[in-house]
């Protein structure tokens, strides 16, 4: 059985059905690419799967329990995590307590402390925090403020934040969106020791390079709808896919 397996997700806004039937499994193990032109359903998906939107219609099942409905913290709580397209940090705090608070966004415990104010964190949990930093490069960083970095380091730090969650499945929206060529080869190297070391990866990015270079299957998705999925090969030389891009392509032109 698959790690996640959604079944017809649907998720229509007024008229416009922004995600259509779209199934959707991902193995244990696997870094998963969702890719489409702007605008074709990525983001509701990742909405969807975390709970922060619920379905129109259709079922996910996250490690053999249905979730559809589910909140987000019910659904974080299982292990299924994701990150923002756009960066989300507590820009007032440091690096290692935006780790921290990492460790407890998704239980009443972590809610109580945001809502109180800067605790003292148990030994446990700093180790833990700078095992995170460590391992995402962010160690020489920890007591900068998050607003002073910059921003390739925030996208990383917002990773770093989900990895705190220990998740099984980590969903990653649009992790290298504008970052150089050397901090993205970083980032992409990164999600595969991240999976390297037990974390499946469901990754939304318009970079293909980094896309083609990480993912081991890609789904497609256009208006809505599953256009195609496969190998990066496979759906890189699909005539339905290069239409789809040129299509949205000429619409920005
Ligand atoms: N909360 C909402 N209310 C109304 N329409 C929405 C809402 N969220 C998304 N949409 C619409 O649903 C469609 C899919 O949007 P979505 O953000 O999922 O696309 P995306 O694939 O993530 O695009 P991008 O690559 O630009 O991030 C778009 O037409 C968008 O305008
Ligand atoms: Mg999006």
């Amino acid at each position: 059985m698959p790690l996640l397996q959604a079944r017809s997700l649907t998720r229509h806004f007024g008229g416009l059905a922004a995600v259509s039937a779209v199934d959707l499994s991902v193995e244990e193990g696997e870094i998963v690419g969702l890719i489409g032109p702007n605008g074709a359903g990525k983001t509701t998906c990742f909405n969807l799967l975390s709970g922060f939107l619920r379905p129109t219609g259709g079922t996910i099942v996250f490690g053999g329990e249905d979730i559809t409905g589910f909140r987000p913290h019910q659904v974080a709580g299982r292990g299924l995590v994701r990150t923002f397209q756009l960066t989300t940090l507590f820009q007032d705090m440091t690096v290692r307590e935006n780790v921290l608070l990492g460790m407890h966004l998704h239980s009443r415990q972590g809610l109580r402390r945001l809502l109180f104010g800067r605790q003292i964190f148990p030994p446990d949990e700093v180790t833990g925090s700078d095992e995170v930093l460590e391992f995402t490069g962010l160690a020489p960083q920890a007591d900068q403020l998050a607003k002073n970095l910059p921003h390739g380091h925030q996208r990383i730090l917002s990773i770093a934040m989900a990895l705190a969650a220990r998740p099984r499945l980590l969903l990653l929206d649009e992790p290298v969106t504008g970052m150089n060529l050397e901090e993205s080869g970083h980032v992409m190297a990164l999600v595969k020791t991240i999976r390297d070391r037990g974390t499946t990866i469901l990754l939304v990015e318009h970079n293909m390079k980094a896309v083609m270079g990480t993912c081991e299957r890609v789904v497609v998705l256009n208006f809505g709808l599953k256009l195609a999925e496969g190998t990066p090969a496979e759906v890189s030389t699909s005539a339905a896919v290069i239409e789809a891009y040129l299509g949205a392509g000429l619409q920005h032109a």
